[in-house]
C-alpha cells in the first residue's frame, strides 16, 4: 500500500472509530473537564484559606488575639524576614488528603464562629474565645503529639542543626531529644502564641504564705 493509502486507511478507521464509540468520548471528555475544574477549584480553595491573609484577618477572635501575639514571635519577624505562615504550622505540607482532612475540620470551625463567638461588642468576642483558649490549646498540642511535629520538621530538622553553633546547654538538649526523635512541643509550647492559663490550676503558694502550725 502506497503511504498516501495508509493515511487514509487510519484516518478511515479513526473516523469510524469515533462514530461508533461518540457516546463514550463526549462522557470521557466531559468528565475529564470536570476533573480538571475540581482540582483547580479545590487548589484554589486551598490556596486561598491558606493564605495568612484569610487566616489573620477574616475573623476578629483570630486577628485581635493569636495574630497579635504571632506578629512579635520569630515566626514573623526575624533576623532574615522569613515569614512562616499559619497554615505552615497548622496545616499539613504536601499532602492532599491530609489536608482535605484539616479543611472539613475547619469547616466546623465555623459553626464555633458564627454560634459560639459572640458577644457583645468586639471585646465581647475576645472574651468568649479567651475562655475557649486552653481548650483549643490542648486539642492543637494533641495533634503535635500525634503526628509527632511533623509540620514543625517540615522545616526544621534534627539533622540538619549545627549543633557545634548552640549554645551548650540547648546543644545538650537537642542531642537528647535527636535520639528519640522527640516532638518539639515537649519543650517548646508557646512560641507562637501566649500559653494560656488554665483558670482551675491551683495557684503557686506565695513564698511568703507558708502556714506556720
Ligand atoms: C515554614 C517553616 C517553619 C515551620 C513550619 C516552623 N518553623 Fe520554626 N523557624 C523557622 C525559621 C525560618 C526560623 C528562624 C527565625 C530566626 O532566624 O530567628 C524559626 C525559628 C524557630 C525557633 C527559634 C526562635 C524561637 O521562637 O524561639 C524555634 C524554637 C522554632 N522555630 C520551633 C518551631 C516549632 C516548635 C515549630 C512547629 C510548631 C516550627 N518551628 C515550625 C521556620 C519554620
Ligand atoms: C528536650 C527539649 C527540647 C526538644 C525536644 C527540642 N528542643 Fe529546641 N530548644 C530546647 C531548649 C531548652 C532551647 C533553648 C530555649 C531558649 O533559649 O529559649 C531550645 C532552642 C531551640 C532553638 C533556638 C536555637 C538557638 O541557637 O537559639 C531552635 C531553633 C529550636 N530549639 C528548635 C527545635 C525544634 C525544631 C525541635 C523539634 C524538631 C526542638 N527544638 C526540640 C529544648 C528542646
Ligand atoms: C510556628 C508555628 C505556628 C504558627 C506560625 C502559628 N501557630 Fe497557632 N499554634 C501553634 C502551636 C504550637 C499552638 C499550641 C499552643 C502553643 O503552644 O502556643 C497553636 C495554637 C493555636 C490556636 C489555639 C488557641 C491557642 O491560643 O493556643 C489557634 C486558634 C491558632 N494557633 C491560630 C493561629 C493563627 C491564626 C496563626 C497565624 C496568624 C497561627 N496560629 C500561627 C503553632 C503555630
Amino acid at each position: 500500500m502506497s503511504f498516501l493509502g495508509t493515511v487514509r486507511a487510519f484516518s478511515r478507521g479513526i473516523r469510524s472509530y469515533v462514530r461508533r464509540r461518540f457516546n463514550y468520548i463526549v462522557v470521557a471528555v466531559v468528565a475529564g473537564l470536570v476533573g480538571i475544574g475540581l482540582t483547580s477549584g479545590y487548589a484554589t480553595l486551598v490556596d486561598y484559606t491558606n493564605s495568612l491573609n484569610f487566616c489573620a484577618h477574616t475573623c476578629h477572635e483570630m486577628e485581635s488575639t493569636v495574630f497579635q501575639e504571632y506578629r512579635h514571635s520569630a515566626h514573623y519577624k526575624n533576623e532574615y524576614g522569613v515569614v512562616v505562615k499559619c497554615s505552615q504550622c497548622h496545616v499539613p505540607h504536601d499532602a492532599w488528603a491530609l489536608t482535605l482532612g484539616r479543611k472539613t475540620v475547619a469547616s466546623f470551625e465555623l459553626y464555633t464562629h458564627f454560634v459560639v463567638f459572640t458577644g457583645e461588642g468586639p471585646d465581647g468576642v475576645k472574651k468568649a474565645f479567651e475562655a475557649r483558649r486552653l481548650q483549643l490549646a490542648r486539642r492543637v498540642w494533641a495533634g503535635f503529639a500525634e503526628t509527632n511535629a511533623r509540620e514543625c520538621k517540615a522545616c526544621h530538622k534534627y539533622s540538619n542543626m549545627i549543633l557545634s553553633e548552640q549554645r551548650p546547654s540547648i546543644r545538650a538538649q537537642h542531642v537528647d531529644a535527636m535520639k528519640i526523635d522527640e516532638n518539639c512541643l515537649d519543650c517548646h509550647k508557646g512560641i507562637t502564641h501566649h500559653v494560656p492559663v488554665d483558670p482551675n490550676a491551683k495557684p503557686a503558694p506565695a513564698s511568703n504564705s507558708f502556714d506556720i502550725q
